[in-house]
């Protein structure tokens, strides 16, 4: 890893020395991570580790100490739709839609920083192909909607904004297997096409490590191991905690 705070050529995210914690708990300890342009990076840890803690710090929903820079700018103290106008969507876990609005208003409503309206609707379209629950749903309140179908949208109305970084908070979350595994396979494709790097929190380590380049663990607010997706499959500790094998 690169050392003395330079930003290197192609790095999209870096995180330094962050903490965060909610009153008097600490939850993150000078955690330090990065993401590269159009990569996909998968954040893996028990429940409870900081992992939720960590994106909520990172997207400015939570106030945190340290540094956070995206494109080479410190962006630490900045508001989520400041951070969502200059490229980076968050998919909070569990929830993320509007729920008194339709599904089709709520992806429109993922553009809103866009003006190339002909093409929002394009991309409308292609999610309600990728997920046809959706397009029969499209006038349906996203509050109606079923755990399952309310995270489908939330995390294509984040993509209506064509970020440059997404971050995900647990997209299984709720899924079907089968779900999951076409919306993993969504990303890849998304991440392949238009260079959309992503940083995903997730339970399914094995769906996760499949697609993503790098990873982290975190344990109670630190990186307690990183290192490529292939590395992290074949480490006999993460196999035993996360991989299940
Ligand atoms: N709003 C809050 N107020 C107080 N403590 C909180 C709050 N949110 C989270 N915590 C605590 O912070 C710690 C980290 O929580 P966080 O949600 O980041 O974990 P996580 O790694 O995302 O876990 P999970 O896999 O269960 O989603 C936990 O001990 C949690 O109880
Ligand atoms: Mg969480």
């Amino acid at each position: 890893m690169p050392g003395g705070g330079e930003l290197m050529a192609d790095e999209l995210l870096r995180v330094d020395g962050l903490d965060a914690g909610y009153g008097p708990v600490q939850v993150l300890r000078g955690l330090g991570f990065t993401v590269d342009e159009g990569e996909i990076v998968v954040i893996l840890g028990a429940n409870g580790a900081g992992k939720t803690t960590t994106l909520r710090a990172v997207s400015g929903m939570l106030p945190a100490s340290g540094s956070v820079r995206f494109k080479g700018q410190e962006v630490l103290g900045r508001r989520p739709d400041q951070l969502c106008s200059l490229g980076m969507a968050h998919v909070p876990q569990g929830r993320g839609t509007i729920t008194d609005l339709t599904v089709d208003e709520n992806l429109r409503l993922g553009a809103y920083t866009r003006k190339d309206h002909a093409e929002i609707s394009a991309d409308v379209a292609s999610w309600y192909d990728t997920f046809p629950r959706l397009g029969e749903r499209r006038d349906q309140a996203a509050g109606s909607m079923s755990g399952g179908e309310q995270q489908m949208l939330a995390i294509a109305r984040a993509l209506m904004s064509r970020p440059t970084l997404l971050l995900l908070d647990e997209p299984s979350l709720g899924l079907a297997p089968l779900v999951t595994k076409e919306l993993f396979a969504r990303i890849a494709d998304i991440n392949r096409e238009r260079g959309t790097a992503v940083l995903v929190v997730e339970q399914n380590a094995n769906l996760a490590l499949s697609v993503a380049a790098r990873g982290y663990v975190l344990e109670t607010g630190q990186i307690l191991t990183s290192g490529t997706a292939e590395e992290l499959q074949n480490d006999d500790a993460v196999r035993q905690a996360y991989l299940g094998r």
